[in-house]
């Protein structure tokens, strides 16, 4: 592999790398030091200057040239009528930087940060960082007054990927953990798909402003997490602005449109003073819109133009509002089904579905509920002020249970929190011993029961299992989840039927009574062909 060229970047410094007598060798002038060193070869030398110093530049140029003839120094005339004006020399220096040819592929580049004004410095360290300049500061220093260095003196050169410092980098993992954990509240959960999704929004979090859709099934804990986002954006100083939530489902009709963006008084009847509205309070904050799959069309078309062009119309104002706020939003509906059944614009699920985070249901992370567990007893303890312990048997037990299929958990950690919450007050003297638990076990199993189908016919079996089995998990997936419900309650109604009449008589109870002539067993049979399905593989005979 051939060496990649070595190029500095660097300004002329009229202060220091002045002087026209012989004298000027015995001094220290950077930009003709720099292609001093033995260990830095220098192929090639752009170094910028403002017309004015046309001579001081000229012979520096020279100078380089005899000092170090290997080096192709070139001067490029850049110029500002104030070095001290930020905007000035930074607008000057980002206009080289674009037209400047770099090849990185070929060429290494050290943007020489040593001369210049002050402004100058700030100006190539903003450029370098943002990668205007693909290359690393070099920093140079004059040699010690003892004479041990050479003339050249010394440099340093500073990379600006702080990813490649050791020490740095362990800071940031650290710090990364840290928000991980935080966002997790702590409990160290064992799940890896769970875990790989946390770090992901952490990193999202800290790196985006862009709007995040939390998906996921009640209780899964979406409007924890969104708070949570939010405190530790706080917490690094990455948003200043307040954290403003609305359930979307609580405010359909004439007050929605107000409530989120504002009124001016005397607008509609009853408007007696302005209102800001929520997405001007969120104003630098973060707004979260929770069950955002319930907000109105006409929210919606508003809510979109707020989130592309940071500004809104009150109702019944003629001047605009800027707000500038992330949003998060929140769903345990499925919104591309909502925007095929056209109540969701696509538009508005596209902006706000870059970054979609689905939690998963307890069920979906059986390995979690131990350290939730733990979590749950910890803050039953502090809720209920006593110490709160479990018998090794009784635990053994509950995380039996709560791990095993029959545990549905359909209110994922609320119901978490709430069995624990009831074995620790039902608690003698604060330990759950295992009569507790196989109480609460009753109760969970109580409430987790399916609902008996109308007419009684049920045999207490899971229909989904019943058409898993009849049609095979392939083709089943093909079914669309309306056939896949009406399936399954069918199948269940026939599991517990003696005969494909009484079946009958139990699903076409309201629509039978109606009829001259009624032949049922006939009409489920028809139902079952379109799913090549016979009565003698489903019947239960009960
Ligand atoms: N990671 C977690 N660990 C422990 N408890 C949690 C966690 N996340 C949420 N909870 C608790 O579970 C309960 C439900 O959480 P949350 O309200 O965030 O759920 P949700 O997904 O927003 O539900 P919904 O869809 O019904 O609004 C809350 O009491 C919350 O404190
Ligand atoms: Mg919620």
């Amino acid at each position: 592999m051939t060496r990649k060229s070595t190029v500095v970047l660097g300004m002329l410094g009229p202060t220091l790398d002045t002087g026209k007598t012989p004298e000027r060798w015995s001094r220290w002038r950077p930009s003709v030091a720099l292609c001093q060193h033995e260990d830095l070869i220098v192929d090639r030398f752009e170094l910028l200057y403002q017309r004015r110093f046309d001579a001081l530049a000229g012979t520096v140029m020279g100078d380089v040239r005899h000092a170090s003839p290997e080096t192709d120094i070139r001067g490029h005339v850049v110029e500002v009528d104030d070095p001290w004006d930020f905007e000035a020399v930074y607008g000057a220096l980002h206009d080289f930087a674009r037209a400047y040819p770099f090849a990185p592929d070929r060429e290494d580049y050290l943007i020489h940060i040593t001369t210049g004004t002050h402004v100058a410095q700030i100006c190539l360290f903003l450029l370098t960082e943002s990668r205007y300049f693909p290359g690393r500061l070099i920093q140079t220093s004059p040699p010690k007054r003892d004479r041990t260095e050479l003339a050249a003196g010394s440099f340093t050169i500073i990379d600006l990927d702080l990813s490649k410092y050791d020490r740095i980098a362990s800071r940031f993992q650290k710090e990364q953990r840290e928000g991980v954990s935080f966002l997790k509240s702590g409990i160290d959960t064992r799940n890896a798909g769970y875990n790989r999704l946390i770090e992901r929004i952490e990193h999202v979090a800290i790196a985006s402003r862009a709007p995040i859709l939390l998906m996921g099934p009640t209780g899964a804990g979406k409007s924890q997490l969104a708070r949570k986002i939010y405190d530790l954006k706080k917490g690094r100083r990455q948003v200043s602005g307040d954290f403003v939530d609305l359930n979307c489902a609580t405010i359909r009709g004439d007050g929605a449109m107000s409530s989120l963006f504002g009124h001016t008084k005397g607008s509609f009847t009853g408007a007696l003073k302005d209102r800001p509205g929520l997405l001007r309070k969120a104003h630098e904050g973060v707004l979260f819109l929770d069950e955002i799959g319930e907000l109105g069309a006409d929210e919606q078309a508003m809510l979109l133009r707020a989130i592309e062009e940071k500004a809104f119309l009150p109702v019944g104002s003629d001047r605009e509002v800027r707000s500038e706020f992330q949003l998060l939003a929140g769903t345990n509906r499925d919104l591309s089904q909502e925007v095929a059944a056209g109540r969701f614009r696509e538009d508005l699920l596209a902006r706000i579905n870059l970054w979609t985070f689905r939690l998963p249901g307890l069920r979906e992370r059986v390995e979690d509920i131990e350290p939730n567990l733990d979590y749950e007893l910890d803050a039953s303890a502090r809720l209920l002020g006593v110490r709160i312990t479990m018998s090794r048997d009784a635990r053994e037990r509950f995380l039996r249970f709560s791990t095993s299929r029959e545990a549905l958990w359909p209110g994922n950690f609320r119901d978490l929190n709430a069995a624990v919450t009831r074995m620790a007050t039902l608690a003698p003297g604060g330990r759950i011993g295992p009569p507790i638990v196989e109480e609460e076990i009753a109760r969970l199993s109580e409430a987790w029961r399916p609902a008996p189908a109308a007419g009684g016919a049920g045999g207490g079996e899971d229909g989904e299992d019943l058409v898993l089995a009849a049609l095979g998990a392939r083709r089943a997936a093909a079914l669309d989840p309306f056939d896949r419900a009406q399936l399954a309650e069918v199948l269940r109604v026939l599991k517990g039927a003696r005969s494909l009449s009484e079946a009958g008589r139990v699903l076409f109870a309201a629509s039978r009574a109606k009829k001259k002539s009624v032949n049922d067993a006939d009409r489920l049979r028809k139902y079952l062909a379109r799913f090549e399905i016979e009565w003698s593989e489903v019947a239960g005979g009960g």
